[in-house]
C-alpha cells in the first residue's frame, strides 16, 4: 500500500483528494496549518518542522496543496504569498530530498501563464509570465520543483488547474459572490464579457485528476493542464448559476479587473488525457445551476 502525504489537508481540494485517495486504497496522512482529526499541524514556512514531519511519515508520494490559494488573497501582504507558496514548496521538496521521498504532485494554476488577448488554446509550452503575486508564486514554485527534478531525481507532476468550484469552496470568487448577492438582495453585476472568460472545473474532476497524477507521477518535471472543458464569459456563468431562480436582474458593468481565473485562453488538456487518462466528467452548466438550488427557498416570498 503506497503512502501519500497531503499538505493543505483541511482545504477545499485537499479534503476531496484525501477522500478519493483513501477510496483508491492509499495510506494517506495529512497536514495543514491547524491540526484537526487525522491532520497534523504543520506550518509550511517552518523548514525544520517540515523536514521532521517528512522524516517521521516517510511517504512514497507528496501531494502538495497547502498554499495561499488565489490572487484575491493576501493582496496587502504579497510577501506572505511568496513565503507560503514559494518557500513552503521549497521546504517540502528539500525535506523530500533529505528524507528520501522521490515523487511529488503539485497543485499549480493556470495563473502561471502570461495573459493574452487571443482565445487560442493554451498548451503547457505556452509562454508563462504571471501578472500577479499568486501566479508569480506558483510559477516560482514550479521553477524550484523543476530544478529539484533535474538535479535530485525528484519526479514532479505540476497540475496547472483552472478555477475550481463546488459547494464547499471557502475562498471568495465569482460564484460565491453572486450567490451572496442573491441571498442579500444586492445587485448582481457581471463584468465586461470580452476580457474576463471563465474556465471552471468542478472539485470532483479536479480531485480525480490529482489522484490520476498521484498514480502516474514518474521522473522529471511535467506540467499538466487541468480544466473542466468549458470556456464561458462571466455573464454566461452567472446566467447558468441563476437559471433556477426567479428572474434575477443582471447588470453588465465595465471590467473592474476581477480576474481570479487569469485572462488566458482555454487550456489545452490533451496532455492530461494522454498522460493521466483525464477527461472532465461533470456537466458544468448543470453543476452551476445545482449550486444555486439550496438558496431558492431563502429568496422566494412565503405569503
Ligand atoms: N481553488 C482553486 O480554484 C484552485 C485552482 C488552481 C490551483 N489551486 C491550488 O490548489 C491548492 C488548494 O486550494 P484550495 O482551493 O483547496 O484552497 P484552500 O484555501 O481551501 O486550501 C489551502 C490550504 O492550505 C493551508 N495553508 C495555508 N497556509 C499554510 C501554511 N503556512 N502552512 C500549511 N498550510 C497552509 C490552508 O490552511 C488551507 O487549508 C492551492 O495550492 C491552490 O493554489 C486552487
Amino acid at each position: 500500500m503506497k503512502r501519500v502525504h497531503v499538505t493543505g489537508a483541511n482545504g477545499f481540494i485537499g479534503r476531496e483528494v484525501i477522500a478519493r485517495l483513501r477510496e483508491a486504497g492509499y495510506a494517506v496522512t495529512g497536514s495543514d496549518l491547524r491540526a484537526s482529526p487525522d491532520v497534523r499541524a504543520l506550518d509550511l514556512r517552518d523548514r525544520a518542522a517540515v523536514v521532521a514531519l517528512m522524516g517521521e511519515l516517510a511517504p512514497d508520494i507528496v501531494m502538495h496543496g497547502g498554499a495561499i490559494s488565489g490572487a484575491m488573497l493576501a493582496t496587502d501582504d504579497p510577501a506572505l504569498m511568496f513565503d507560503v507558496n514559494v518557500m513552503g514548496t521549497l521546504n517540502i521538496v528539500e525535506a523530500m530530498r533529505r528524507t528520501g521521498t522521490a515523487r511529488l504532485v503539485f497543485l499549480s494554476s493556470n495563473a502561471v501563464y502570461a495573459e493574452a488577448d487571443t482565445r487560442d488554446p493554451v498548451p503547457e509550452d505556452a509562454p508563462c509570465g504571471a501578472a500577479d503575486a499568486y501566479g508569480a508564486s506558483k510559477l516560482a514554485a514550479e521553477s524550484v520543483l523543476r530544478a529539484y527534478a533535474a538535479s535530485f531525481g525528484i519526479g514532479v507532476v505540476a497540475l496547472r488547474i483552472s478555477s475550481v468550484f463546488g459547494a464547499e469552496r471557502v475562498t471568495p470568487y465569482l460564484i460565491s459572490q453572486t450567490l451572496d448577492a442573491v441571498r442579500n438582495g444586492a445587485p448582481i453585476e457581471v463584468t465586461d464579457t470580452r476580457s474576463n472568460m471563465r474556465q471552471f472545473v468542478h472539485v470532483s474532476d479536479a480531485a480525480r485528476a490529482v489522484c490520476l497524477a498521484v498514480a502516474a507521477v514518474r521522473e522529471g518535471f511535467t506540467p499538466v493542464n487541468i480544466t473542466g472543458g468549458t470556456y464561458l464569459s462571466e455573464e454566461q456563468v452567472v446566467r447558468l448559476l441563476l437559471a433556477g431562480l426567479p428572474a434575477p436582474a443582471l447588470s453588465v458593468i465595465a471590467d473592474r479587473g476581477r480576474h481570479d481565473d487569469g485572462r488566458v485562453g482555454p487550456l489545452d488538456i490533451s496532455r492530461a488525457a494522454a498522460l493521466l487518462g483525464y477527461a472532465p466528467s461533470v456537466d458544468i452548466a448543470e453543476a452551476l445551476t445545482a449550486l444555486a438550488r439550496p438558496i431558492v427557498p431563502a429568496i422566494t416570498p412565503t405569503s
